[in-house]
């Protein structure tokens, strides 16, 4: 497979992420078809319109590269680059009229991420990054904020679609959590979430059961814009882990131990 041009790629992705994203807005003030996908979890049309049209434009311009895509699936691509897609994210959110959603693109190789985008429709910020280019919002570059203690700190979170029926569910983490710093959010699009670490709005976020289409895009935002990824146990994060813990780095430590202390 030929070396993949990088530049060109994210602006084909930016571009991408764009006209998905303008066609959820466009999907917000109209009559939505929402199906349930399993007991707990919906789904609309607009989320598999937005998917056919990014997975058209991977095909266009990437036909050697691997899908990996909420909707229909795919798989990583053993020898090759995969697009990890979420064509809408928070999609319960979307269906309720809630304006807080997003499109997440994101491009991995051998395990690890050499693109990612993340477009808020509603707001028009575009998050984006490279691996070892530094992380932007509509072409600014962004920081993790300074917070230093969890005292101090904004934090985000969210739950499995089956809290309802399992033991480790997060609702004893979210109440050590929010019992120790300024807020524990839940607004119901982790990777949206997570790009807001990258630009110093959110000073963290936990979640257990997020999927390679969540994180793929978000996760090297934080990276590039000086915060931490670990699992549960303080180890590297990787697509697969159970749980991901994402911050600006000086607050990661301290919201680990809280963590483990209420499981
Ligand atoms: C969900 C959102 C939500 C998170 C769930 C995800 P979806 O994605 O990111 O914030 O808590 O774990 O599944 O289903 O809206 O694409
Ligand atoms: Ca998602
Ligand atoms: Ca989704």
């Amino acid at each position: 497979m030929p070396a993949i041009n990088l530049a060109a790629t994210l602006d084909m992705a930016i571009e991408t992420a764009r006209r998905a994203g303008a066609l959820l807005r466009v999907g917000l003030s109209q009559q939505r078809q929402i199906d349930l996908k399993s007991a707990y979890e919906l789904v609309t049309d607009m989320d598999r319109a937005s998917e056919d049209l990014i997975v058209d434009a991977i095909h266009t311009y990437c036909p050697g590269h691997a899908i990996l895509a909420e909707e229909r699936g795919g798989a990583v691509g053993v020898d090759r680059p995969t697009w990890l897609i979420d064509p809408l994210d928070g999609t319960n959110n979307y269906a309720h009229g809630f304006p807080y959603f997003a499109v997440s693109l994101g491009l991995w190789e051998e395990n690890q991420p050499l693109l990612g985008v993340v477009y808020d429709p509603v707001r028009d910020e575009l998050f984006s990054a490279q691996a070892g280019g530094g992380a932007q919002c509509n072409g600014m570059p962004l920081h993790v904020s300074q917070v230093a203690t969890l005292a101090g700190a904004l934090i985000s979170t969210g739950f499995p679609y089956d809290y309802g029926t399992r033991a480790d569910n997060n609702l004893a983490e979210f109440n050590k959590v929010q019992a120790r710093c300024q807020g524990v959010r839940r607004a119901g699009a982790a990777a949206l979430d997570i790009a807001y670490i990258a630009m110093g709005r959110l000073d963290a976020h936990w979640e257990i059961g997020l999927k390679p289409w969540d994180t793929g895009a978000a996760t090297l935002m934080v990276r590039e814009a000086g915060g931490q990824l670990s699992d549960a146990h303080g180890e590297g994060w990787g697509l697969s882990s159970a749980r991901m813990v994402a911050s600006n780095g000086l607050i990661h430590d301290e919201l680990l131990a809280l963590l483990n202390a209420a499981q």
